[in-house]
């Protein structure tokens, strides 16, 4: 392997952790490409559950090595407290096994609080952020007044860059949503032992990147969220702040396109969404629930509620066409057992017309209505299936279905949450 780029196709929560640390075995170097501590990976490995939000799971592999790229967004408070945690299990969290960009972005006490702040203040039109500051501070990247990992190494820099940001944050934080301001010495004060427990970790990246790729050593690029989170071609403004696409591996860690090599889009065998925004194959009926309830659909950064429905092969086409998908990892097909019949979302209705690929317009799919294609569901258990020839004939028309919708091969099919129960088609 060289490069493999591993990311959602759908909204999130599609089971990436765990694909990752399957094919983990293949790869030298682990690499987290954007986002930040919104992302929650759940691995449950010999019945043992990690949950992860901004290493990468990778690290659950003894002699891998973990890096997080300039791409994403680091909060060294959680950083640390995922270190802590897993070397507590007997990790080795030492700085020859994880590595952060001098370039990643840094999140600030007051990115939280802006973060939250906004979203209180939107009285209808809440996006339902995770409320862990990663659009704030994506956007002082934007504005170029970011605080940056490599910034902990020069402590003047560091105070100087949180004095000039509060200056503005503080006007927004008091003047407009009634806050008290923060005082630029105590977040420098309770910053520093931080910042200085990070700094062994820091490190050229794109060359670690670069130079695993040149040697040949396999390189993970490990995506969170999903693609209709993208910022650019999601469902605007119902989206998180960073490009979550195949794409942005090589300009989130440092490398080139070229070097990127096979694209597993990680797609559930349904659909789930938490926080708000269109949802076209959303079940808001005993169905929906028994979804919810049956796969335990809970959002393992905030605990919230995940919303649940049908397969929406729309918006799938569409991830594959963005991605440039070579395979399909389908989860969690477990769930859909019991059910008498299955729907998959093949077209839209749309002003009239039939659409194979979901509408530009903002806001275009809450008016869009599905149309749905019935297939027959299945009684067997499937949690012990360990081949494509284990599973019932209608799980495998069900797969089947997805590749011609989709246009892409599935290779890799999960029946349950242990790495044992897996399926690799081919
Ligand atoms: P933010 O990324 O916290 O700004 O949240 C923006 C939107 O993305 C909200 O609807 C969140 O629920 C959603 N979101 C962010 N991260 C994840 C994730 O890892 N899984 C699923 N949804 C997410």
């Amino acid at each position: 392997m060289a490069g493999m780029v591993i990311h959602g196709a759908q909204w999130g929560d599609e089971g990436k952790g765990k694909i990752v640390d399957l094919l983990t075995e293949k790869a030298n170097l682990i690499v987290r490409f954007h986002g930040g501590n919104n992302a929650g990976h759940t691995l449950v490995v010999g019945g043992e559950k990690t949950v992860l939000h901004l290493i990468p799971s990778g690290i659950l592999h003894g002699s891998k090595r973990c890096v997080i790229g300039a791409g994403v967004v680091l909060d060294p408070e959680v950083f640390l407290m995922e270190v802590d945690k897993l070397a507590a299990k007997g990790v080795d969290m030492s700085p020859a096994r994880l590595a952060v960009s001098l370039r990643t972005h840094v999140i600030m006490p007051y990115h939280k609080l802006l973060d939250c702040a906004r979203e209180s203040a939107k009285a209808g039109a809440k996006i339902g952020t995770t409320g862990r500051g990663i659009g704030p501070c994506y956007e002082d990247k934007s504005s170029r007044v970011g605080i940056r990992a490599g910034d902990f190494l020069d402590e003047a820099l560091l105070a100087a860059k949180i004095r000039h940001a509060l200056a503005e944050k503080n006007a927004l934080l008091a003047g407009l949503y009634g806050l008290a301001p923060l005082d630029a010495d105590k977040v420098l004060e309770e910053l520093l032992p931080l910042a200085r427990r990070v700094v062994p970790y820091l490190a050229d990246v794109p060359a670690m990147v670069q130079e695993a790729l040149g040697s040949g050593a396999g390189v993970l690029f490990e995506g969170a969220q999903g693609t209709h989170l993208d910022i650019d071609h999601g469902t605007y403004p119902f989206v998180t702040s960073s490009c979550c696409l195949s794409s942005n591996a090589a300009a989130g860690s440092g490398c080139s396109p070229k070097d990127l090599g096979d694209i597993i889009s990680v797609v559930k065998a349904y659909t789930t969404r938490v926080g708000s925004g269109q949802f076209p194959t959303e079940l808001t009926c005993a169905r929906g629930e028994h979804l919810q309830s049956v796969g335990a659909e809970f959002g393992a950064t905030t605990g919230r509620k995940r919303r649940c429905g049908w397969l929406d092969a729309v918006l799938l086409r569409e991830a594959v066409r963005l991605n440039g998908t070579t395979g399909l990892a389908v989860t969690k097909l477990d769930v859909l057992g019991g059910l008498d019949q299955l729907e998959i979302c093949t077209a839209y209705t749309y002003e009239g017309a039939e659409i194979l690929y979901p509408p530009q317009r903002e806001g275009a799919l809450a008016h869009v209505t599905p149309v749905y294609e019935t297939l027959p569901g299945w009684k067997e258990d499937v949690t012990s299936c360990r081949s494509w020839s284990d599973l019932p004939q209608a799980a495998r028309n069900y797969l089947t279905r997805v590749e011609e919708l989709s246009g892409a091969p599935v290779r890799i099919i999960s029946v349950g949450p242990d790495r044992e129960q897996t399926i690799y088609k081919d």
